[in-house]
């Protein structure tokens, strides 16, 4: 973490306080301080009295069995989370509600009832079953964001399939990557979707990766609709491809939930790691569902007549818990964009907040950066007065970036709820209750009720500046990493015995908020999208010029951090222009356009000790700009020197 001290001392000396406004916490769903004192007491019996706010066809009779690192929540308990989602709002005033409300980049709507979307997923769910899919089965889900996405994963969870979403975003070699880890038996993609006035066109990357996705039997392509599918005329393989559309045409619309158990999995997500492998996150039923359920409500603040609006992709855990699952097991109405938030203009985002009445509005500190950049002339034009309560997630909020949110969006009115959990997490972790605690710009303050977190050091002793620590089991957490138990143990419980290791710098202030920091490993946070140097640096090396490569972060003032690569060509090769756009390139088609490198720089050495270890730290301060720390244990000093001269020459 060095370099970060100036940011950090800026961190600290901020003493501006915002406690609840009065209104709010009258109304709150959670108002009473007394939840964290209730939780540290008994959490387990606490966490039971979330869980009796679902629906469970069965009912637990063991809360937690915890053999570290294996933790099994609400045992013997049988639940379906699409009954929860969706059934068990049928037969109240919610069965009109509208669950679902879309808009298209191109300003196209639709809408679900809670009623036509448990339809619409009965449908799907037979669909997938007179594909073969069954219980245990897993679906791969490649799609944007269109009501589809939620209706896949709520039908997979109908009937127990497993799924795995992957972002749209991913190249067609992630994407058969992931199939094949995960050993999938269907894909469910889109002829393709808007974004920026361009098309992403889904089902081709797809057919490029089912060249190489030996498990998928079936394709089920979902016509995105409108303009768009007039353009783009998607490849149909007789007898493995399949439109949605015709697949829901005489399929019946009754199909009665799966019991599962509540630690059946209901899915896998890929994220990015240390090593160049994504690592597939393991979910499971009953208490996944009851901590978001539980955070949505609570941190949220959910009521009957909000509109909620979370501007994560389905593709990342933010879409999973906090568009579909979260929302909707509250029975919330749920708005969903499809599109860019500079897509006619730069409001279009309040465009939408004003047009349907948002009033709880989540997104991330690189969007929050980007609108402030565009200036408040952009919210300014709309009537955003209905919103109430603002969320960030992803990344670290600088207290400008707060600032303005509660300024420019919030109208210093919405208490802004800065979340920070995981993918492994499941579930929101370290947050403010809207309406208990007092927020300070940049910290996501406390433990959600029934979390124990704190921070310590390499020996595993209490510290107020070191790695974040999660000290006991959370029914949300990732039960294991796909197939690969010794992953898990090793990535996550390796550090300190039986404690949780996130992988993030974190200080605790006099207040005992805590301050998250950002990785402290070899993982980047690009524009709020968690990227493996090590998946970078393989893309690089791919390559048929590339010998060697070390990929950094730098810091960016929209995404955070940005890639910086190093990179050493093979005897033969020039370093040109052409290829270093041919090589950024290349790290696009095979991971996704996210993790281009914005800056490559070509060098004949790359800065390594006398045993051969590249030293990153060196690169980190010549892609900062930083002065070169230590370089005594360099087999040779004088490379850094003409790194950082050719580096600092690049950038100018
Ligand atoms: C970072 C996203 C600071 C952190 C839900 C974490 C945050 C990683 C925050 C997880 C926050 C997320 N403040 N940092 N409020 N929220 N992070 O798996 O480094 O995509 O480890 O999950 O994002 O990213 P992931």
């Amino acid at each position: 973490m060095s370099g970060e001290t100036g940011a950090l001392s800026a961190l600290l000396t901020e003493d501006r306080r915002f406690p609840p406004p009065e209104d709010f916490a009258a109304n709150a769903v959670v108002s009473d301080p007394g939840i964290y004192e209730r939780a540290r007491s008994d959490r387990e019996a606490y966490w039971e009295e979330w869980a009796r706010e679902l629906d469970w066809f069965e009912p637990w009779h063991t809360v937690l069995e915890w053999k570290p690192p294996f933790a099994k929540w609400f045992l013997g308990g049988k639940i379906n989370v699409s009954h929860n989602c969706l059934d068990r709002h049928l037969n109240g005033p919610r069965r009109d509600k509208i669950a679902l409300l879309w808009e298209g980049e191109p300003g196209d709507t639709r809408s679900y009832t809670y009623a036509e979307l448990h339809l619409e997923v009965a449908k799907f769910a037979n669909a997938l079953k007179a594909l073969g899919v069954g219980k245990g089965d897993r679906v791969t889900i490649y799609l944007p964001m269109i009501p589809e996405a939620a209706v896949a994963m709520l039908a997979c969870a109908r009937i127990g399939a497993i799924h795995s979403v992957v972002f749209g975003g991913f190249s067609p070699e992630s994407l058969a990557d992931r199939n094949n880890d995960a050993r999938s038996k269907v894909l469910v993609t889109a002829d393709g979707s808007w974004r920026r006035g361009g098309i992403l066109a889904l089902k081709a990357n797809a057919d490029v990766a089912l060249e190489r996705s030996p498990t998928v039997e079936h394709v089920v392509v979902v016509r995105r609709g409108g303009e768009l599918s007039e353009k783009v005329d998607a490849s149909m393989k007789p007898g493995r491809d399949h439109w949605y559309h015709d697949l829901m045409q005489d399929v019946s619309d009754e199909c009665a939930p799966e019991h599962m158990d509540a630690e059946d999995i209901l899915y896998i997500l890929y994220t990015s790691g240390t090593t160049g492998k994504p690592k597939g996150v393991v979910h499971t039923t009953g208490g996944y569902l009851t901590q978001v359920y539980a955070t949505t409500k609570a941190v949220f603040d959910l009521k009957d007549d909000d509109v909620y609006w979370c501007t994560a992709d389905v593709g990342w855990v933010t879409g999973h818990s906090y568009i579909v699952y979260g929302p909707l097991a509250n029975g919330a109405q749920v708005l969903m964009y499809e599109g860019a938030p500079d897509a006619p203009d730069r409001g279009r985002f309040w465009e939408i907040c004003e047009k349907y009445g948002v009033t709880v509005f989540y997104t991330a500190p690189t969007a929050i950066r980007a609108f402030m950049r565009w200036g408040d002339s952009w919210p300014g034009r709309y009537d955003l007065s209905k919103l109430r309560l603002l969320g960030t997630v992803g990344e670290p909020i600088n207290p400008e970036a707060w600032m303005w949110y509660h300024r420019t969006i919030g109208g210093e009115r919405c208490p802004i709820v800065d979340t920070w959990w995981q993918t492994e997490t499941g579930a929101i972790m370290i947050t403010p209750l809207p309406g208990v605690v007092e927020t300070k710009p940049g910290t996501a303050t406390r433990p959600f009720p029934g979390v124990e977190a704190t921070i310590l050091d390499d020996a595993g002793e209490e510290t107020d500046a070191g790695y974040l620590a999660i000290t006991s089991p959370w029914p949300s957490m990732l039960r294991t990493v796909w197939g690969d138990d010794d992953r898990f143990r090793a990535t996550y419980w390796s550090r300190w015995n039986g404690t949780y290791f996130p992988g993030d710098g974190a200080k605790r202030d006099q207040d005992g908020y805590f301050w998250i920091l950002g990785r402290v490993d070899d993982v980047l946070n690009v524009a709020g999208h968690r990227i493996g140097t090590m998946e970078v640096e393989s893309a690089l090396v791919d390559h048929r010029a590339v010998a060697e490569s070390a990929v950094v972060g730098k810091t960016h003032d929209i995404k955070g951090q940005a890639i910086a690569a190093f990179v050493t060509l093979k005897e033969g090769y020039e370093a040109t222009d052409a290829l270093m756009h041919e090589i950024r390139d290349h790290v696009g088609e095979k991971i996704g356009a996210i993790a281009k490198p914005e800056v490559v720089i070509f060098t004949a050495d790359l800065p390594k000790t006398r045993s051969g270890k590249i030293m990153r730290r060196l690169l980190r301060d010549i892609a900062e700009g930083r002065a070169v720390g230590d370089t005594t244990t360099l087999a040779d000093p004088a490379v850094v020197a003409s790194l950082k001269a050719k580096y600092e020459h690049e950038e100018s």
